[in-house]
This record gives structure tokens, sequence and C-alpha cells, in this order.
């Protein structure tokens, strides 16, 4: 049953709600972003600006949308420096044994999440926050903070703050590989010009998507519930892309890696069952699953480059190490136009706070 529409908030522009002017904003918040950090990734000149230490392990700590992002970055030291990063979720305990000499990054956008606050407690290694307030309670207890700059994100859903803190993690992975040594010069100037790209590819990709994104919408205005899956540097996004879905149009989402279908949420596919799939390079095994997804009765919804894509981003010609970012503003898009389809407040979803600041 729809809620009840909520007066508009003040100030919000000739936006139809926050979400949608945040949405909007995303390109040039991260070319902000970008801009602020790209020169500095060179010879550690980032690091020591931030007085991060220079490690070779590290502890990724954050939330929800956050932890998607933190994801995204422990992929991105990974492949770019081949630093060891492992993804602690805030809420859960901590893992049992840990590496010593780590470097600490908590990604929070409100910087007052208590999970991520407490978890911080467990752990005597210097911390860097990646925040969008640098005034918060995560910033003052941190060694260092990243401000990821935003500006202010009213709608609760996270949106350009997630964009965001995927840049400044991979930002961050390049400074920590070059301040190793661990790459090139060219190397470094290769990877400052994707980052400097993102934010375009981002702005083409909400001008191209939106539109099927609301034709979309309205076609599975009825749908209970729904699969988001990709594979590899696309996973992160299609779990954020769900978790958009879930908290603004409260549908059911099972999101996972296509690969792990097979391994029993397969069952739950029947004629009809729309499956949302982030098409991530090289990744192309998704078009394997999709044969065992749409033999089943699937309809098989693919986000991605091409003409043929039902919701399609504009993509780089080279893929990025932090995957199919892009592929995140059109699922924004499609959880928004579903949203407001069914009458629900985008900004102010039930049962949910912009900051959990409780445990
Ligand atoms: C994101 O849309 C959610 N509102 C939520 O998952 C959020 O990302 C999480 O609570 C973490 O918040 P933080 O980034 O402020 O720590």
């Amino acid at each position: 049953r729809p809620a009840a529409p909520v007066e508009p908030l003040a100030d919000m522009g000739d936006a139809e709600d926050f979400t949608a002017r945040e949405i909007d904003d995303q390109p040039a918040a991260a070319a902000r972003l970008v801009d602020s950090l790209s020169e500095r990734l060179a010879g550690g000149l980032l690091l020591r600006e931030l007085g991060v230490p220079a490690r070779t392990r590290l502890r990724l700590v954050a939330c929800g949308s956050s932890s998607y992002a933190a994801h995204v970055t422990a992929a991105v030291l990974g492949s770019v420096a081949r630093i060891p990063a492992h993804v602690v979720v805030a809420s859960e305990p901590p893992p049992p044994v840990e590496d010593p000499d780590v470097l600490t990054v908590a990604f929070s956008q409100s910087g007052e999440t208590a999970d991520v606050l407490t978890a911080l407690e467990h752990w005597t290694d210097p911390v860097l926050a990646v925040t969008n307030n640098p005034r918060s309670t995560l910033a003052r207890r941190a060694d260092s903070v990243l401000d990821l700059a935003c500006g202010p994100e009213r709608g609760v859903a996270a949106t350009k703050s997630f964009t965001n803190q995927v840049l400044a993690g991979a930002a961050l992975a390049v400074a920590l590989a070059a301040a190793l040594g661990r790459l090139s010069t060219e190397d470094v100037a290769g990877f400052e010009a994707q980052l400097r790209a993102a934010p375009e590819h981002m702005a083409a990709t909400h001008r191209l998507a939106a539109p099927p994104a609301d034709r979309l919408a309205r076609d599975l205005a009825d749908e209970p519930a729904f699969i988001y899956v990709s594979r590899g540097a696309g996973v992160p996004y299609a779990l954020e892309g769900a978790l958009k879905l879930k908290e603004l149009a409260y549908r059911w989402v099972e999101a996972l890696p296509a690969g792990e279908l097979k391994h029993g949420p397969l069952a739950l596919i029947q004629e009809g069952t729309p499956v949302i799939a982030v098409q991530a390079r090289p990744h192309d095994r998704l078009a394997v699953n999709a044969r065992e997804m749409t033999t089943r009765g699937a309809r098989l919804i693919t986000v991605g480059p091409g003409e043929d894509a039902d919701l399609p981003v504009k993509a780089p010609a080279v893929e990025p190490p932090w995957g199919p970012l892009e592929s995140v503003v059109a699922l924004q898009h499609f959880a928004r136009g579903l949203t407001r389809l069914l009458g629900y407040d985008v900004d102010r979803p039930r049962n949910l706070a912009k900051s959990v600041t409780v445990e």
C-alpha cells in the first residue's frame, strides 16, 4: 500500500526530490573529488599529505553501501598493487585472527555509524577515515581523513557518497601502490586518466539510462521480487543496486554473484522472475548463466554497454580496475523510478535513518 505522499522537503530546488538531485549531482561531485586527488597520486604525495602510512596489508571497515565501496577498493588494491585487503562488515563480530601491522580504512558517509565506531575499538592500527563529514566522530577518532567532499547528501539512500567512495578508494589504492613502488609513472598516469574519465561516463549514463529505467519501472511495477547478479568487478554494483531497490521501493531482492545461482538460489526462479544482470568485462561468462536462467522462465534484464542492453550505460573502452561504476547510475534511476511509481517517499524510506547511530 503506497505510503501517503509526503510534503516535499524545503530547499530542494527544481528537483522532484533530494535523491533525484543527488543522483544528478554525482558526476560533478565525482569530478570535484578526482580533481582534488589525482595530481597527488604519484610518488606517495597523497599519502604524505593525508598522513597515511604506506602499509602492505589493509583492513577495510564499513556497513551497507559503504561496505560495497570497500569491496571495490579491496579489488582495486589487489589488482593494481597486489596489496592484500579484507573487508570487515562492521556490524559483524571482528575476525578472530588478524594480520599484524595493517592500515585500517573506515568508509562511512556520515562518520557516525555506531557499528563502525565500535568495530574500530578492536584494533590499534592507524585509521584512515573516508567520509563525507570531516567533523564527524569517525574523523575525529581517525589518524587521517580523506574527505569525500560530496556536499550534503539528504536522501537516506546513499547515491553520490557511494560513487565518490568508490573513486576515493581507487585513488587511495593507486597512491598506495605508487608509494610502495609497485606502479610505474606511466601506470599511475594511466589510472589517473581513467579516474578523470569516470565522471563523464557517469554523466553520459545518467542521460542514456534514465528513460529506459523509467520504462522498465512501469513494466515491472507489479513484480514482488527480483534477482540481481553480476560477476567479478560487477558484483558490488549489483549488491548496491539491489540495496537501492530494497530500501526505496521495498522490494525483495536476492543479490549474488551469477555463478552462485546454480548452487541453490536458481530454485527461486519461476516464469517471469526479473533477473537484473550487471555486465562486467571480461566476465562474459554471464552469458552462460543467462541461458540457465532464461530456460527456467526468468526475464533477463541486462545493464551494460551496447544498444541491446535493457539499461544502457556509457562504459569506458577499457574497463577500469574499479569495474562498471556507471552501472550503478542506471540502477539508481530504476530504483527511484519504481519508488515514485509506487507512491513511496524517495527521500525518507520507512524504517530507515540516514545515519545509523545505534548498534
Ligand atoms: C545506504 O543507502 C544505506 N542508507 C546504508 O546502507 C548506509 O550505507 C550504511 O548505513 C552506512 O552508512 P555510513 O556510510 O554513513 O557509515
